[in-house]
């Protein structure tokens, strides 16, 4: 099975956990898009979903299903998502597409995160992927000295514009043995928009696909 077979993969596990007739979060990436093809299919269980990316409410758009603005909806039951890298506790690295503010904010409005990746994801610890930081533009230089001070070698991703009409600082070299002090810390630093791990709280199922099976894990 090759790396698209496993994201397919684990994408389709993941339509087994829809609620019917209830707004469904959608994440942004190559593995959500094999979920997001399957959706056409599903129409009549899903009324309408909220998208965390340009990219995917086009794709969205494109399967048949209405996505409505996340000001229009009381909650989320179930958000789907892919990651760059993931724990066996659900602590993620995202961002690697640019998306990782409308992520974090549809996440953060549904009861739970569902993580579907491949097995090429799956890491002990977080930050062998650069770690994506979206910033306010006049602020780049200042949180790029700060991620050097801490340890960091930040990069700035050329030429790219998140839908927000920021910047995305690629920062590898950080130590993230405790993530979560790190998502904690950088977050609140002035003109970090969003820091791009996600461990408070992290995914609450991973869908992790290899080459025999997808591995289910629940976290509290
Ligand atoms: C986008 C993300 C994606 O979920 C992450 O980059 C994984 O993408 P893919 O499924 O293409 O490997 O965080 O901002």
């Amino acid at each position: 099975m090759n790396q698209d077979d496993k994201k397919r993969a684990a994408a389709e596990a993941a339509l087994n956990y829809i609620v019917p007739g209830e707004v469904l979060g959608v994440g942004t990436g190559s593995t959500v898009n094999y979920f997001i093809d399957r959706l056409a299919d599903l129409r009549d269980k899903v009324p309408a979903a909220v998208s965390s990316s340009e990219a995917s409410t086009e794709r969205l758009k494109a399967a048949g299903i209405p996505v409505v603005d996340l000001n229009q909806v009381d909650g989320i039951s179930i958000y789907v998502d892919g990651a760059d890298e993931v724990t066996r506790n659900g602590h993620m690295i995202k961002g690697g597409g640019g998306a990782l503010t409308r992520e974090k904010i549809v996440a953060a409005a549904s009861e739970a995160f569902i993580c579907i990746a491949d097995d090429s994801k799956l890491v002990d610890v977080l930050g062998a992927f650069p770690l994506p930081i979206e910033v306010i533009p006049m602020a780049r230089s200042l949180v790029a000295r700060r991620v050097v001070a801490m340890g960091g070698q930040p990069t700035y991703r050329q030429g790219f514009v998140t839908d927000n009409g920021n910047h995305i600082l690629d920062c590898a070299g950080l130590d993230l043995t405790d993530a979560a002090s790190v998502e904690a810390e950088i977050n609140q630093w002035p003109g970090v928009v969003t820091v791009g791990l996600f461990t408070t709280p992290g995914a609450a199922l991973t869908l992790i696909a290899n080459s025999a099976d997808v591995e289910r894990r629940t976290n509290k």
